[in-house]
Protein backbone atom coordinates (compact mmCIF):
# COMPACT_ATOMS: atom_id res chain seq x y z
CA UNK A 1 0.00 0.00 0.00
CA UNK A 2 1.26 3.67 -0.60
CA UNK A 3 0.60 6.71 1.18
CA UNK A 4 0.40 9.61 -0.71
CA UNK A 5 0.90 12.79 1.39
CA UNK A 6 0.85 16.13 -0.72
CA UNK A 7 2.55 18.77 1.00
CA UNK A 8 3.09 22.23 0.23
CA UNK A 9 0.68 22.49 -2.72
CA UNK A 10 0.18 26.13 -4.21
CA UNK A 11 -3.16 27.54 -3.18
CA UNK A 12 -3.43 29.05 -6.95
CA UNK A 13 -2.83 25.95 -9.01
CA UNK A 14 -5.55 25.82 -10.47
CA UNK A 15 -5.50 29.49 -12.14
CA UNK A 16 -4.56 29.79 -15.58
CA UNK A 17 -1.34 31.67 -16.02
CA UNK A 18 -0.66 31.76 -12.22
CA UNK A 19 2.98 31.39 -10.61
CA UNK A 20 3.30 27.91 -9.67
CA UNK A 21 5.52 26.84 -7.20
CA UNK A 22 6.41 23.05 -6.81
CA UNK A 23 4.81 20.43 -5.29
CA UNK A 24 6.42 17.87 -3.21
CA UNK A 25 5.44 14.69 -2.76
CA UNK A 26 6.50 12.19 0.65
CA UNK A 27 5.68 8.82 -0.74
CA UNK A 28 5.84 6.00 2.15
CA UNK A 29 6.06 2.69 0.35
CA UNK A 30 5.08 0.96 3.40
CA UNK A 31 5.96 0.96 7.04
CA UNK A 32 8.97 -1.55 6.36
CA UNK A 33 10.52 1.41 4.18
CA UNK A 34 12.04 4.55 3.98
CA UNK A 35 10.04 7.99 2.94
CA UNK A 36 10.72 8.58 -0.60
CA UNK A 37 10.23 12.28 -1.72
CA UNK A 38 9.79 13.54 -4.96
CA UNK A 39 9.27 16.96 -6.53
CA UNK A 40 6.83 18.00 -9.24
CA UNK A 41 7.59 20.65 -11.22
CA UNK A 42 4.53 22.40 -12.85
CA UNK A 43 5.98 23.37 -16.32
CA UNK A 44 4.34 25.46 -18.72
CA UNK A 45 3.23 22.81 -21.35
CA UNK A 46 3.79 19.59 -19.03
CA UNK A 47 4.30 17.99 -15.78
CA UNK A 48 7.81 17.04 -14.94
CA UNK A 49 8.06 13.72 -12.50
CA UNK A 50 11.47 14.70 -11.21
CA UNK A 51 12.51 12.16 -8.83
CA UNK A 52 15.38 14.44 -6.98
CA UNK A 53 17.92 12.70 -5.58
CA UNK A 54 19.04 15.11 -2.99
CA UNK A 55 15.88 15.35 -1.89
CA UNK A 56 15.91 11.62 -0.73
CA UNK A 57 19.55 11.52 0.70
CA UNK A 58 18.58 14.09 3.23
CA UNK A 59 15.35 11.67 4.11
CA UNK A 60 17.76 9.14 5.54
CA UNK A 61 17.72 10.43 9.49
CA UNK A 62 18.45 8.62 12.91
CA UNK A 63 14.61 7.69 14.05
CA UNK A 64 14.31 8.35 17.81
CA UNK A 65 14.48 5.19 19.61
CA UNK A 66 10.72 4.22 21.34
CA UNK A 67 11.41 4.20 24.71
CA UNK A 68 14.65 5.57 27.05
CA UNK A 69 17.75 4.25 26.99
CA UNK A 70 17.68 2.62 30.37
CA UNK A 71 14.85 0.97 29.28
CA UNK A 72 15.72 -2.46 28.31
CA UNK A 73 18.00 -2.99 31.61
CA UNK A 74 18.88 -5.49 33.01
CA UNK A 75 18.81 -7.21 30.04
CA UNK A 76 21.04 -4.50 27.50
CA UNK A 77 22.36 -1.92 29.65
CA UNK A 78 21.46 2.23 29.25
CA UNK A 79 25.86 2.14 27.94
CA UNK A 80 25.39 -0.15 25.52
CA UNK A 81 21.68 1.30 24.01
CA UNK A 82 22.56 5.15 24.00
CA UNK A 83 26.40 4.35 22.32
CA UNK A 84 24.45 1.65 19.95
CA UNK A 85 21.68 4.01 18.99
CA UNK A 86 23.93 7.71 19.63
CA UNK A 87 26.75 7.00 17.67
CA UNK A 88 26.98 3.46 15.80
CA UNK A 89 24.11 4.14 13.96
CA UNK A 90 23.84 7.69 13.48
CA UNK A 91 27.41 6.61 11.57
CA UNK A 92 25.68 4.63 9.29
CA UNK A 93 23.06 7.45 8.31
CA UNK A 94 25.23 9.69 8.19
CA UNK A 95 27.68 7.93 5.57
CA UNK A 96 24.67 6.44 3.74
CA UNK A 97 23.59 10.18 3.39
CA UNK A 98 27.42 10.72 1.93
CA UNK A 99 27.71 7.62 -0.22
CA UNK A 100 23.99 8.38 -1.77
CA UNK A 101 24.78 12.13 -2.42
CA UNK A 102 28.44 11.06 -4.11
CA UNK A 103 26.04 8.68 -6.37
CA UNK A 104 23.90 11.43 -7.14
CA UNK A 105 27.08 13.26 -8.44
CA UNK A 106 28.38 10.58 -10.27
CA UNK A 107 28.30 10.61 -13.86
CA UNK A 108 30.18 7.23 -14.78
CA UNK A 109 29.36 3.74 -14.21
CA UNK A 110 32.27 3.00 -12.76
CA UNK A 111 32.47 5.86 -10.18
CA UNK A 112 28.90 4.59 -9.42
CA UNK A 113 30.03 1.00 -8.91
CA UNK A 114 32.70 2.16 -6.97
CA UNK A 115 30.47 3.73 -4.42
CA UNK A 116 27.99 0.16 -4.08
CA UNK A 117 29.97 -1.41 -1.15
CA UNK A 118 29.56 1.84 0.54
CA UNK A 119 25.62 2.05 -0.49
CA UNK A 120 25.06 -1.74 0.94
CA UNK A 121 26.77 -1.63 4.19
CA UNK A 122 25.71 1.67 5.57
CA UNK A 123 22.47 1.25 3.81
CA UNK A 124 22.41 -2.23 5.58
CA UNK A 125 23.32 -0.69 8.92
CA UNK A 126 20.56 2.27 8.26
CA UNK A 127 17.96 -0.12 7.43
CA UNK A 128 18.59 -3.32 10.01
CA UNK A 129 19.24 -0.85 13.39
CA UNK A 130 15.33 0.61 12.17
CA UNK A 131 13.76 -2.43 12.32
CA UNK A 132 16.02 -3.74 15.47
CA UNK A 133 14.64 -0.73 17.83
CA UNK A 134 11.68 -1.45 17.14
CA UNK A 135 12.24 -5.28 17.71
CA UNK A 136 13.10 -4.39 21.61
CA UNK A 137 10.77 -3.24 24.28
CA UNK A 138 10.86 -3.12 27.84
CA UNK A 139 10.70 -6.89 29.51
CA UNK A 140 7.75 -7.97 31.55
CA UNK A 141 10.26 -10.13 33.41
CA UNK A 142 11.71 -6.67 34.69
CA UNK A 143 8.00 -5.26 35.11
CA UNK A 144 8.58 -2.90 32.69
CA UNK A 145 6.88 -3.71 29.64
CA UNK A 146 5.35 -6.22 27.61
CA UNK A 147 8.63 -7.36 26.12
CA UNK A 148 9.46 -10.92 25.61
CA UNK A 149 5.52 -12.02 25.71
CA UNK A 150 4.20 -14.32 22.73
CA UNK A 151 0.64 -14.01 23.56
CA UNK A 152 -2.07 -16.10 21.69
CA UNK A 153 -2.28 -15.05 17.89
CA UNK A 154 -1.03 -15.38 14.48
CA UNK A 155 2.71 -15.02 15.43
CA UNK A 156 2.58 -17.73 18.57
CA UNK A 157 0.48 -20.32 15.86
CA UNK A 158 2.90 -19.56 12.96
CA UNK A 159 5.83 -20.71 15.69
CA UNK A 160 4.23 -23.42 16.93
CA UNK A 161 3.80 -24.85 12.74
CA UNK A 162 7.48 -24.93 12.11
CA UNK A 163 8.91 -25.36 15.78
CA UNK A 164 6.26 -26.81 17.82
CA UNK A 165 6.72 -24.24 20.73
CA UNK A 166 8.58 -20.66 21.37
CA UNK A 167 11.29 -22.09 23.16
CA UNK A 168 12.01 -24.63 20.60
CA UNK A 169 12.94 -21.63 18.07
CA UNK A 170 14.35 -19.80 20.21
CA UNK A 171 17.02 -22.88 20.62
CA UNK A 172 17.45 -23.12 16.79
CA UNK A 173 17.90 -19.54 16.70
CA UNK A 174 20.24 -19.40 19.16
CA UNK A 175 22.68 -21.96 17.80
CA UNK A 176 22.05 -20.83 14.25
CA UNK A 177 23.19 -16.97 15.03
CA UNK A 178 26.25 -18.22 17.23
CA UNK A 179 27.15 -20.18 13.87
CA UNK A 180 28.11 -16.14 12.65
CA UNK A 181 31.60 -16.46 12.14
CA UNK A 182 32.33 -12.23 12.49
CA UNK A 183 29.48 -9.12 12.60
CA UNK A 184 26.26 -9.82 11.13
CA UNK A 185 22.56 -10.68 11.95
CA UNK A 186 20.01 -13.33 13.28
CA UNK A 187 16.93 -13.36 11.54
CA UNK A 188 13.03 -14.41 11.94
CA UNK A 189 11.66 -14.04 8.64
CA UNK A 190 8.98 -14.71 6.45
CA UNK A 191 8.72 -16.81 3.40
CA UNK A 192 6.08 -15.60 1.02
CA UNK A 193 6.47 -18.27 -0.86
CA UNK A 194 6.02 -21.65 1.04
CA UNK A 195 4.51 -19.03 3.47
CA UNK A 196 6.52 -19.87 6.59
CA UNK A 197 8.46 -18.49 9.00
CA UNK A 198 12.21 -19.32 8.55
CA UNK A 199 15.54 -18.56 10.78
CA UNK A 200 18.42 -16.89 8.54
CA UNK A 201 21.67 -15.55 9.30
CA UNK A 202 23.16 -12.42 7.26
CA UNK A 203 26.88 -11.29 7.55
CA UNK A 204 28.04 -7.66 8.13
CA UNK A 205 25.24 -5.39 7.79
CA UNK A 206 23.57 -7.12 4.79
CA UNK A 207 19.77 -7.39 5.18
CA UNK A 208 17.27 -9.58 4.75
CA UNK A 209 16.18 -9.67 1.49
CA UNK A 210 15.37 -13.49 0.89
CA UNK A 211 12.91 -13.36 3.73
CA UNK A 212 10.76 -10.72 4.92
CA UNK A 213 12.04 -9.59 8.12
CA UNK A 214 9.80 -10.26 11.53
CA UNK A 215 12.38 -10.00 13.82
CA UNK A 216 16.72 -8.96 13.53
CA UNK A 217 18.76 -9.89 16.21
CA UNK A 218 22.43 -7.14 16.34
CA UNK A 219 25.07 -9.69 16.37
CA UNK A 220 27.54 -6.90 16.38
CA UNK A 221 30.18 -6.70 19.36
CA UNK A 222 28.88 -3.38 19.92
CA UNK A 223 25.76 -4.90 20.59
CA UNK A 224 26.60 -6.65 23.72
CA UNK A 225 30.15 -6.64 24.31
CA UNK A 226 30.36 -3.60 27.32
CA UNK A 227 27.59 -5.86 29.42
CA UNK A 228 28.71 -9.71 28.10
CA UNK A 229 31.73 -9.16 27.05
CA UNK A 230 32.58 -12.79 25.25
CA UNK A 231 29.93 -14.36 26.29
CA UNK A 232 27.95 -14.17 23.05
CA UNK A 233 25.18 -17.12 24.20
CA UNK A 234 24.40 -14.99 27.56
CA UNK A 235 23.64 -12.17 25.24
CA UNK A 236 21.16 -14.24 22.71
CA UNK A 237 19.80 -16.11 25.90
CA UNK A 238 18.95 -12.68 27.31
CA UNK A 239 17.85 -10.36 24.24
CA UNK A 240 14.74 -12.61 24.56
CA UNK A 241 13.13 -10.88 27.26
CA UNK A 242 13.11 -7.67 25.01
CA UNK A 243 11.77 -9.05 22.18
CA UNK A 244 9.30 -6.97 20.83
CA UNK A 245 6.55 -9.92 19.72
CA UNK A 246 3.42 -7.67 19.31
CA UNK A 247 5.89 -5.61 16.32
CA UNK A 248 6.61 -9.13 14.92
CA UNK A 249 3.63 -10.02 14.78
CA UNK A 250 2.11 -7.26 13.02
CA UNK A 251 5.01 -7.37 10.83
CA UNK A 252 4.03 -11.11 10.30
CA UNK A 253 0.42 -10.44 9.21
CA UNK A 254 1.52 -7.23 6.78
CA UNK A 255 3.79 -9.92 4.91
CA UNK A 256 0.95 -12.70 4.93
CA UNK A 257 -1.45 -9.76 3.77
CA UNK A 258 -3.89 -11.45 5.81
CA UNK A 259 -4.79 -10.16 8.99
CA UNK A 260 -7.11 -13.76 9.79
CA UNK A 261 -3.66 -15.68 9.51
FE1 LIG B 1 24.53 -2.54 15.75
Amino acid sequence: MLHVFLMDAPRNASKRGSVIDDIILVVQSNRLGQPITYRIRLAPSSFLLNHHHHQNTMSNTLPPLPYAYNALEPYINEQIMTLHHTKHHQTYVNALNAAEAAYSKASTPKERIALQAALKFNGGGHINHSLFWKNLAPSAAAGKGNGGVLKDGPLKSAIEQVWGSLDALKKEFNTATLGIQGSGWGWLGYNTQTKRLEIATTPNQDPLLSLVPIIGVDIWEHAFYLQYLNVKPDYLNAIWNVINFEEAEARLVEASGNSKL
